[in-house]
C-alpha cells in the first residue's frame, strides 16, 4: 500500500482562462536521439517559462507540458499512467471525432500573444529537429468569453474545491496530481449557424445567447450540447471536465474555429462526453452543435505532475532500446503496480 504524505505540485492545469494561448502538438522524429532530446526539454520546461515570464509577471505566462502514449514508452518510465492510450477515434452517427497524431502538447497561456509566442519560439529552439510541429494553433478572447459561434463558453466549468478535484488524478499512488487531457480543433460553418435565428442557436447550444443562462428544463431540446454534456456516473453523481476553450481563426485560410481542450483525473469522462455527441444518447440523438462544427484533430495526452515532469530528465537515455512507437493497441490495463517506480514517485511518496 502507497503511503501519500503530500499531494505533489501540479501543473498549471487550473490556471485561469486567459486572453491568449497557443496549442502547440509535436511528433517526435525516430530515434533514441530524438525521444532523449524530447524527454529532456520536456523535464527542464519550468526554466524555459520562468525566463519568459519573468519579463512580465503580471500576464501570467503558464504552460502545460502533456505527452502522448507512443511518447510515453519511449521515454522509458517504468511505470505508465493507467488511462493513457491513443485518441479513440469515432465514426458518429452523422459526424466523425478523428485521432490524429501528437506525441507532445504545450498549452500556453497568457494574457498576452507575444509572451506565448516568445516561449513557444525558445521551446521549438530546444526541441530543435527532434521534432515535427503538426499543430500550433493560436487562441485569442473573442469578447466576453465567447466561442465564434456567439455563446460564452466556460460557464459551467467547475470552481473552488472541485476545481482541483475534476481535473487532478487523485486514484492512481504513481501520478497523484497530474492529469489527462483531450484536445480537438474544431471549424465552424458560419454562414449555416447565422441563418439559424437567435433562438434555434440557443437551442443548439442549451444557453441563451445575450445573458449566458441555461434553458429551462421544459425547453432544453435533448440534443443541444449542454444536455448531451451532462453526464453523471451510476449514483447520479454529476461528472466534471475542466475546459479552456479558445477561438481562433484565419480568413486567409478560410478557417475559424474552436480549439476544443478538456483536462480531467480520467480520460474516460470526456470520452463519455464524445460518445454522446458524436454517437448520440440514446444513439442517434447527436449534439447538434456537430452539425456546425467539424472536428479535424483528436488527441489525448497524459499530464504529469510538475515533480513527474522534472523526474523525466533522470531517465537513462533510450539509446539500446528500441524506441520506434508500436502501433496501436487495444490494451489500455494499468500497471499491476508490481514495477519499481522510485525513481518517479520521489519526493512526495516519503
Ligand atoms: C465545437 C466545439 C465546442 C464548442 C463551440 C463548445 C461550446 C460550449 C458552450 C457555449 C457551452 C455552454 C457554456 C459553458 O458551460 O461552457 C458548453 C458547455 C459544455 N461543453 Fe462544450 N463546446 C464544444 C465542444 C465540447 C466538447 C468536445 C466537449 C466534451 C467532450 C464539451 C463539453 C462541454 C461541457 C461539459 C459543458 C458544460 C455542460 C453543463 O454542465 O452545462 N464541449 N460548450
Amino acid at each position: 500500500m502507497t503511503s501519500v504524505s503530500r499531494f505533489p505540485e501540479p501543473q498549471a492545469v487550473t490556471a485561469p482562462l486567459t486572453e491568449h494561448a497557443v496549442f502547440l502538438v509535436v511528433t517526435i522524429e525516430d530515434g533514441a536521439a530524438a525521444a532523449d532530446t524530447a524527454r529532456t526539454a520536456i523535464a527542464d520546461i519550468g526554466g524555459l517559462v520562468r525566463s519568459v515570464g519573468f519579463r512580465s509577471l503580471h500576464d501570467g505566462l503558464t504552460c502545460v507540458v502533456g505527452i502522448g502514449s507512443d511518447a510515453w514508452d519511449r521515454f522509458g518510465a517504468p511505470v505508465r499512467p493507467a488511462h493513457l492510450h491513443p485518441f479513440v477515434p469515432i465514426e458518429g452517427y452523422r459526424h466523425d471525432a478523428p485521432s490524429t497524431p501528437g506525441d507532445l502538447l504545450f498549452h500556453i497561456r497568457s494574457a498576452r500573444h507575444d509572451m506565448c509566442f516568445e516561449l513557444e519560439r525558445l521551446i521549438l529552439e530546444r526541441l530543435g529537429d527532434a521534432v515535427r510541429v503538426v499543430d500550433d494553433t493560436a487562441g485569442f478572447r473573442y469578447f466576453d468569453a465567447r466561442d465564434l459561434l456567439g455563446f460564452v463558453d466556460g460557464t459551467e466549468n467547475p470552481t473552488g474545491d472541485e476545481l482541483g478535484e475534476a481535473a487532478y488524478i487523485d486514484a492512481e499512488p504513481d501520478f497523484l496530481g497530474g492529469s489527462y487531457v483531450i484536445t480537438q480543433r474544431y471549424t465552424h460553418d458560419l454562414a449555416a449557424w447565422q441563418r439559424l435565428s437567435t433562438e434555434e442557436q440557443e437551442r443548439v447550444i442549451g444557453r441563451t445567447k445575450i445573458d449566458d443562462v441555461e434553458l429551462d428544463d421544459a425547453v432544453m431540446p435533448a440534443d443541444s450540447h449542454v444536455s448531451l454534456n451532462t453526464v453523471t456516473d451510476d449514483d447520479g453523481n454529476e461528472l466534471d471536465i475542466v475546459r479552456f476553450n479558445m477561438a481562433f481563426g484565419s480568413y486567409a485560410a478560410g478557417e475559424v474555429g474552436t480549439y476544443f481542450i478538456g483536462y480531467a483525473k480520467s480520460p474516460e469522462t470526456t470520452e463519455l462526453m464524445l460518445q454522446n455527441m458524436f454517437v448520440g444518447n440514446p444513439p442517434g440523438n447527436v449534439d447538434r452543435i456537430l452539425d456546425f462544427s467539424t472536428a479535424t484533430s483528436g488527441c489525448l495526452f497524459f499530464v504529469p505532475s510538475s515533480a513527474t515532469l522534472a523526474m523525466l530528465g533522470d531517465l537513462p537515455s533510450a539509446a539500446g532500446r528500441d524506441t520506434t512507437p508500436e502501433p496501436p493497441s487495444d490494451d489500455t490495463s494499468p500497471s499491476d503496480g508490481s514495477l519499481s517506480v522510485g525513481s518517479l514517485r520521489g519526493e512526495y511518496d516519503r
